[in-house]
């Protein structure tokens, strides 16, 4: 049975002093008001991850994820990140493919395939990101698109492995500028992400992975996103600053 997700990603927001009362703010309101059944999880600044850990230890359902990791298992890269110092913190989660870090950063598909992997190997989850820009969904490719993310970056992976990953579709257009997917481009696309998978492996396989929505959800849309069937979570930004805002998205299945 897949799991339902709710993850939040701070970005390059809250300084350590502010993520800590907010992530306590997030695991106390969830013991009172989340059920059981959802998974929370809070994708922080990768400076903030071992003092977050320890404060969602003790949650049965709030988790801690990193927002990137390097491809490479150490060594001399300046700045980066290796999936064994995100595991070492606590984390369990970490995003991979952000379209941000697509952008900024020019992370390719085939360098996303291996923190993929990478990540599995360490026993940490990657929520893949993938989405179209305003551009490609005009042209009507953004379908196309989106498959050619997901079989550049996952479809070496065993069907065991790709069992293991949660993938989050964000379009670009939707991220941040208060546009929302409507409820149906939503799920047109979550359905054709999971029935992609279907013919890769099988109808068994993709039903167990978890398809998260991410761009401008917040409590006020959340409720008519999550309940379309292919829309398993969700990965939110702005409204995952705001404890408040963050729990009422989780309430919302
Ligand atoms: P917003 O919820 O701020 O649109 O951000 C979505 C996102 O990029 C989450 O990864």
């Amino acid at each position: 049975m897949r799991r339902k997700i709710i993850a939040g990603n701070w970005k390059m927001n809250k300084n350590l002093e502010e993520g800590l009362s907010l992530a306590s703010e997030v695991t106390n309101m969830a013991a009172d008001e989340v059920p059981n059944d959802v998974t929370m999880v809070m994708c922080t600044p990768a400076i903030h991850l071992s003092a977050v850990s320890t404060t969602t230890k003790d949650s049965s359902n709030v988790f801690v994820g990193a927002q990137n990791m390097s491809e490479y298992e150490s060594g001399a890269y300046t700045g980066d990140l290796s999936g064994n110092m995100v595991a070492s913190t606590g984390a369990t989660f970490v995003i991979i493919g952000h379209s941000e870090r697509r952008e900024y950063h020019f992370e390719t598909n085939a360098q996303l395939a291996q923190r993929v992997k990478l990540a599995l190997s360490i026993g940490l989850t990657p929520i893949f990101c993938c989405g179209e820009s305003l551009k490609t969904r005009e042209a009507n490719e953004h379908i196309d698109f989106v498959n050619k993310q997901l079989d550049e970056s996952l479809f070496d992976l065993s069907a065991e492995d790709i069992k293991k990953i949660v993938i989050a579709y964000e379009p670009i257009w939707a991220i941040g500028t208060g546009v929302t997917a409507s409820s149906e481009q939503a799920q047109e696309m979550h359905r054709s992400i999971r029935s992609f998978i279907a013919t890769q492996y099988t109808h068994e396989v993709a039903k167990e992975i978890s398809i998260l929505y991410g761009g401008s959800m917040k409590p006020g849309n959340a409720q008519e996103l999550l309940s379309q069937p292919d829309v398993d979570g969700g990965l939110i930004g702005g409204a995952s600053l705001k404890a408040r805002d963050f729990i009422d998205i989780a309430k919302s299945y």
